[in-house]
């Protein structure tokens, strides 16, 4: 069976882990600073703030800038679950906008007329990898005041180009940027999160939020010679990362590199190899350089779930493109949500075509020949 997805993790994760255990110290310490500190640089963002997952790191990023009850966040309904509902965690209210049919991300042109005077933020993703057009986003949300939230969950390494210069997606274009390290990202730490971020104000402000509050975390008073009595000042939570998860953090952030040349080669090859069959490949604009988190094709006017099934019964296992939240029960029976009047039509074209293809480290040539034979046995067996 060639497999979705697999992540690479090796002799030097195991040993940092098993470092991280017989140190004594498990829970967020001094790994999770050196990792907070490996991924501030790698990214070039000013600060980095590890947590326990994407979804939290999201709940904080959005609750750090504020954003609260009754305000309105323009978002995509066309995303992994968690983007929406960390909207609601804060108990704000969703208001999708549709997406573009070739890079799968946020159409900037239609956010101005989801803008309210109940607007508090925009919430963008750049979806399995590919960068989203954050610059133009950005301008938006500054011309009337909002603040920019990027789920970056799959886009560890991702590049954008701005100003003729490429820079990491992560630097954070927005005003806060939040990362997945579960298996099926990149990089992976089994789960766990990262904000980044450039202004010393929010950073503080995350990292007291994700340790309950404390006004003086336990590894400071750890280490002091006088008593220290910490305090409370507001309602946090306990989104920590622990030492385990950061040492193998810090290994994996150093493969990353290499990860992405390996991934963007066998994105390549599948995209000329696809040429020929009635599949829309994946668009890639000039100014964006994806990490190929995933690569999903579209199949307009076939038979999706058929098509999956004809190649897992042939040994090559797939998954359906990115779901979309205003048509699970979650928000189209229970949360509020804000639908445009015309509806979300690409997004729904996107998750009723969308294949996504196996692409993991380690992967053979003849194994992309494999699936890209099979996705055409497939169409054929189907049509
Ligand atoms: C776009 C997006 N946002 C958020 C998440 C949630 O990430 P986590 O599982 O680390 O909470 C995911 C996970 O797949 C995702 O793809």
């Amino acid at each position: 069976m060639i497999p979705i997805a697999k992540p690479l993790l090796g002799e030097e994760e195991a040993k940092a882990a098993s470092e991280a255990i017989l140190s004594g110290w498990v829970t967020q310490g001094p790994r999770v600073k050196q990792f907070e500190e490996d991924f501030a640089a790698y990214t070039g963002a000013g600060f980095a703030c590890a947590t326990s997952s994407c979804t939290t790191a999201l709940h904080l990023a959005l609750k750090g800038l504020g954003v609260g009850s009754g305000d309105e966040v323009i978002t995509v309904s066309h995303s992994f679950i968690a983007t929406v509902n960390a909207v609601r965690y804060c108990g704000a209210v969703p208001v999708f906008v549709d997406v573009d049919d070739r890079t799968f991300n946020m159409d900037p042109a239609l956010i101005e007329a989801a803008i309210t005077p109940k607007t508090k933020a925009i919430l963008c993703v750049h979806q399995i990898g590919m960068p989203c057009d954050v610059e133009a986003i950005v301008a938006i949300a500054r011309n009337h005041g909002l603040k920019v939230v990027e789920d970056a969950a799959c886009c560890a390494g991702s590049e954008i180009r701005i100003n003729g210069k490429w820079e990491k997606i992560g630097r954070a274009h927005g005003d806060a940027a939040c990362f997945s390290f579960h298996p099926r990202k990149v990089i992976t730490t089994g789960d766990g999160g990262m904000v980044t971020c450039n202004d010393p104000e929010l950073d503080g402000k995350l990292k007291l939020l994700r340790q309950h509050s404390m006004s003086v975390p336990d590894t400071v008073r750890h280490n002091a010679k006088e008593i220290i009595f910490e305090e409370y000042p507001a309602m946090g939570y306990n989104y920590r990362m622990t030492d385990i998860q950061a040492g193998i953090g810090i290994e994996q952030l150093k493969r990353l590199d290499g990860l992405v040349a390996e991934r963007r080669k066998l994105a390549a090859l599948y995209s000329g190899l696809l040429a020929d069959l009635p599949v829309v490949a994946p668009h890639q604009p000039a100014w964006a350089s994806s990490n190929w988190q995933s690569y999903q094709v579209l199949c307009p006017g076939l038979p999706q779930k058929a098509i999956m099934q004809a190649m897992q019964d042939n040994g090559v296992a797939t998954r359906r493109g990115i779901m979309n939240a205003h048509r699970e029960r979650a928000y189209s029976e229970n949360e509020p949500c804000v639908l445009p009047g015309q509806g979300l039509p690409v997004s729904e074209m996107i998750q009723d075509t969308g294949i996504i293809l196996p692409l993991f480290p380690g992967m053979s040539e003849e194994q992309v020949h494999t699936v890209v034979d099979e996705l055409k046995k497939a169409i054929a067996s189907v049509k």
